[in-house]
C-alpha cells in the first residue's frame, strides 16, 4: 500500500515512515520543513536504505496537494502535519486554527476527489482537558481544551467524523497520542525541538548535555504520590506502529463509513521525579534540577485506559519508560558529539 504520511520529516513523523518501510508499505512524505530538518530525511535513508518521495510541501497548498495525488495514487493517509506547541498556540491563535484546521480540510477534499478512502490522525490526549477520572477511556467526556492547539485537534475530530458520516466511501481512524518520547535505537533520527524545548525529555537530555543550566520541575504540590503531575508516556516507536495497525484496521473494515477513536498510551502513570529518576539511572548521569512553580494549563495527571487499541486494534507497546530514556539520551549524545 502506498500511503502518504504529512509531517513525515517531524519526530512521530519520521519514526512513522521507517515502521511503515519495515512493515512493506511504501510511505511518500510531504512536509514544509516549518518545524523539521532535511537532515531527517538522511537519517531515515541510513536506517532504511531508501530515498522516499519527499516533497516539500504545505498541506495548505491544494494546487501542489492535487498535483502529489495526481502523481502518486495513494492508498491511504496518515496526516501528522500540524503546528504543535501548546504555549505559542496561546499567543498565536489564529496560526494555529488556520494551519492545523485549513491543512485538514484541504486534505479530505483532495482525498475524496481521488478516492483515496483510508484516513489515519494525529490527535491527541489533551482533547480530555482534566478529566474527571483516570485512567481515560475514548469515552470519557472530553472537556473544553486547554489551549487553541488542543482545540484544534477536538475540532478535527469533530470534522473527520462529521466527513466520514456523510462521504460513503471513507473509513478513519483517530488515534489519541499521550506523552511520545525516546528515539529510534539507532539514534539517526529523533525529536529535534526548535528552540528552547516546552516539553520535558528533550529539555532533560539538553539540561544532561550541558546545553540548558538546569530542569525546572513545574510544581510539586499536587495530588499525587510525589506532588509532581501524573502522565503516560509511551516509546515513540510504540506510537509509530501503532499508525500501521490502524491503516491494517482500516483496510480490513467492511462498514463504508467506519470512524473512531482510540487511546494509543501504555495504560501506566509515572510521575515527572518518576521520570527524571529513571533518567538518571538508566544513563548513569546526575541531572541538575530543581522544583518551580506550576505551569499555567498543565493537567494534574492524565494516562490511558488501552484495552480498546489492545482488543480491537491488537497493538500493544513493546518498550518501556526506561527504553524511551535510554534512547532519547543516546540521541541527545548523537546530536551534540558527546562520546
Ligand atoms: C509533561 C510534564 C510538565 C517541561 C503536551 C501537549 C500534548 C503533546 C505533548 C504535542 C508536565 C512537566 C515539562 C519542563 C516540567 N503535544 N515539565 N518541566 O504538557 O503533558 O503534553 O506535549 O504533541 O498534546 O499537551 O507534555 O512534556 O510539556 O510536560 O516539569 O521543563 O512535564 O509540567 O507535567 P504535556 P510536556
Amino acid at each position: 500500500m502506498k500511503i502518504l504520511v504529512t509531517g513525515g520529516v517531524g519526530f512521530i513523523g519520521s519514526h512513522t515512515v521507517v515502521e511503515l518501510f519495515n512493515a512493506g508499505f511504501e510511505p511518500v512524505i510531504i512536509d514544509n520543513l516549518y518545524n523539521s530538518s532535511r537532515d531527517v530525511l538522511v537519517g531515515i535513508k541510513k536506517i532504511t536504505g531508501q530515498d522516499f518521495p519527499f516533497y516539500e510541501v504545505d498541506c495548505n497548498d491544494i494546487s501542489q496537494v492535487r498535483e502529489i495525488f495526481e502523481k502518486e495514487k495513494f492508498d491511504g493517509v496518515i496526516h501528522f502535519a500540524a503546528y504543535k506547541a501548546v504555549g505559542e498556540s496561546v499567543d498565536e491563535p489564529l496560526k494555529y486554527y488556520e494551519n492545523n484546521i485549513l491543512s485538514l480540510l484541504i486534505l479530505l477534499k483532495v482525498m475524496k476527489e481521488f478516492a483515496v478512502d483510508k484516513f489515519v490522525f494525529s490527535s491527541s490526549c489533551t482533547v480530555y482537558g482534566q478529566p474527571d477520572s483516570i485512567p481515560v477511556t475514548e469515552l470519557t467526556p472530553r472537556q473544553p481544551a486547554t489551549s487553541p492547539y488542543g482545540n484544534t485537534k477536538a475540532i478535527a475530530e469533530d470534522i473527520i467524523r462529521d466527513h466520514v458520516h456523510a462521504a460513503p466511501n471513507l473509513k478513519a481512524i483517530s488515534l489519541r497520542y499521550f506523552n511520545p518520547i525516546g528515539a529510534h535505537e539507532t539514534a539517526l533520527i529523533g525529536e529535534l525541538p526548535n528552540g528552547v524545548p516546552s516539553n520535558l525529555v528533550p529539555f532533560i537530555t539538553q539540561t544532561a548535555a550541558g546545553l540548558r543550566k538546569s530542569l525546572t520541575v513545574f510544581g510539586s504540590d499536587y495530588d499525587t504520590p510525589d506532588g509532581t503531575c501524573i502522565r503516560d508516556f509511551i516509546h515513540v516507536v510504540d506510537l509509530a506502529k501503532a499508525h500501521l495497525k490502524a491503516l491494517i484496521l482500516l483496510q480490513e473494515q467492511t462498514t463504508p463509513n467506519y470512524y473512531d477513536v482510540f487511546n494509543v498510551g501504555t495504560g501506566k502513570g509515572y510521575t515527572v521525579l518518576d521520570l527524571i529518576k529513571t533518567f538518571e539511572e538508566v544513563n548513569g548521569v546526575k541531572l541538575n534540577y530543581s522544583i518551580g512553580p506550576r505551569r499555567e494549563g498543565d493537567v494534574e495527571k492524565i494516562y490511558a485506559q488501552s484495552d480498546k487499541v489492545n482488543n480491537v486494534m491488537k497493538w500493544t507497546p513493546e518498550k518501556t519508560m526506561s527504553d524511551a530514556l535510554r534512547d532519547a539520551w543516546n540521541w541527545q549524545k548523537k546530536l551534540t558529539n558527546l562520546q
